[in-house]
């Protein structure tokens, strides 16, 4: 008989909702501080998937219009209705930045989606992009829930971007099982937030992409 060697590892998380129950999930903390890193390319025409709270909370400089883009056609917030995987669903040279976070997981075909949306931004606009590297299976649609993407996937992904392109991974063991089980940041040690992002556990997958001027 196999004797029990871990006795305390939970079969149930705190929370069933990321941790929003409990305050800021640890995710959340990881993307601001990814687009507070990249705020000074969140100006002029901003698009955003689903709401305008990223767009209008991490702007440096002056905001001309946010669109906030849904496939979901009851998003009483969206201002275009598109399939980001539909080709030229998007208008064509138009943002001058694309937020789209916690979404690619979603998209059946995030090539073709990263297509779409390079083709919607202006010269010398950016694509800021989070996505889940680990995550409990969404809440809100489970079954459209398709992906986790791994910082080395989301280089993949971007390997023909026509301009600079910066891919970080963000988090470590004890973020990814905190997020997991379902703890709030606030309810983490601080220094476990803080902790330099450890390769090996990355709980968040960003890009930053730019697209060359000309
Ligand atoms: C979990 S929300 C994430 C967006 C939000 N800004 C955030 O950071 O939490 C995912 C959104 O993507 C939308 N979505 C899913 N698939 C899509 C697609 N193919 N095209 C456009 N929007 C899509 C969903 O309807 C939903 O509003």
């Amino acid at each position: 008989m196999r004797r029990a060697i871990v006795m305390d590892l939970p079969a149930e998380p705190v929370s069933d909702f990321y941790g929003y129950d409990r305050g800021a999930p640890v995710d959340r903390l990881y993307i601001d501080a990814f687009l507070a890193r990249h705020a000074n390319r969140i100006h002029g025409h901003v698009a955003e998937i689903k709401d305008n709270t990223y767009a209008r909370r991490f702007a440096a400089g002056h905001l001309s219009g946010v669109t906030v883009i849904d496939i979901d056609p009851n998003n009483p917030e969206a201002t275009l209705i598109a399939d980001l995987c539909q080709p030229l669903s998007l208008p064509a040279g138009t943002f001058d930045c694309i937020i789209c976070t916690q979404t690619l997981q979603f998209l059946t075909e995030p090539a073709t989606a990263l297509d779409n949306m390079r083709n919607a931004l202006r010269p010398g606009g950016t694509l800021l992009l989070a996505a889940p590297a680990l995550s409990r299976i969404s809440c809100g649609a489970p079954d459209s829930d398709l992906w986790r993407v791994t910082p080395s996937g989301l280089k993949h992904l971007l390997t023909h971007w026509p301009g600079p392109v910066t891919v970080t991974g963000h988090g470590n063991l004890a973020t990814c099982l905190a997020f997991l089980t379902g703890y709030a940041a606030g309810e983490l040690p601080s220094e476990k937030l803080t902790a330099p992002d450890d390769p090996r556990f990355p709980l968040l997958s960003c890009a930053a992409a730019t697209l060359f001027t000309h």
